[in-house]
């Protein structure tokens, strides 16, 4: 995948084709293929709840004409990529989202829908692929997301990427924590990494 580097902050241009490629997994844009893995998960009550999202409940032939018209119309500040082992099996989705030009920051959201990858490094992998991609190849200078506050599993995973608490907020009555990784932070960590 490539995010062109531009002199605009926050242009992000993935080229149809390409892959991110980290140490545990590849980063790939969406295709029609996946559909019937992302039903399955979003139909999954457990997943929508540490997601905070309502559990789907359409039948599959209506998601698939939805989800043909996104892949044909994608969003010009949202862009969702599959995360594949390094084996090509489809294990969830990562997201980079709310991207704004103006403030120079974008959101992540990430979804491992197949439980056999939880605790495995593999979320950890994808979140530190996804956020060197981003600020390796645009002028965004901040990421942050939203995590539900029970949702230890995904807090230590986003630590373990360097991101930090940076504020709390509610909504629909279930209490988030914001973590944030801003530039700076991720090019001393990296420094220290190489050195
Ligand atoms: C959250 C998610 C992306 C994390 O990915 P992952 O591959 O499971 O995470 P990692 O293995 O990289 O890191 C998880 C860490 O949390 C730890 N952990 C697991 N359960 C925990 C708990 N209840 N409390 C504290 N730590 C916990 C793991 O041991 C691991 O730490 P370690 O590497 O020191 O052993 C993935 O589990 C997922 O998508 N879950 C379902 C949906 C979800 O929660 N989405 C997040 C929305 S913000």
């Amino acid at each position: 995948m490539n995010f062109l580097k531009n002199t605009a902050p926050a242009d992000f241009n993935p080229l149809d084709d390409d892959v991110i490629t980290g140490g545990k997994i590849r980063l790939r844009v969406k295709k029609l293929a996946d559909a019937r893995n992302d039903y399955q998960w979003q139909s999954d009550a457990e997943l929508a709840r540490l997601d905070a999202t309502r559990t789907l409940i359409i039948p599959f032939s209506v998601y698939l004409l939805d989800y043909a018209t996104e892949l044909r119309h994608p969003k010009s500040n949202r862009y969702p990529l599959a995360i594949e082992t390094l084996e090509s099996r489809h294990i969830g989705n990562c997201t980079c989202y709310d991207i704004s030009k103006k403030k120079g920051e974008a959101q992540l959201g990430i979804m491992i829908g197949d439980r056999d990858y939880w605790d495995k490094g593999y979320g950890a992998d994808t979140v530190s692929t996804m956020t060197d991609h981003v600020f390796l190849t645009t002028g965004l200078h901040r990421l942050y997301l939203k995590t539900l506050d029970w949702n230890l599993r995904a807090q230590k995973c986003f630590r373990k990427c360097g991101f930090t608490p940076c504020g709390e907020t509610k909504r629909n009555g279930q209490d988030f924590l914001l973590m944030e990784l801003k530039r700076e932070r991720w090019e001393k960590r990296r420094g220290g990494l190489r050195g």
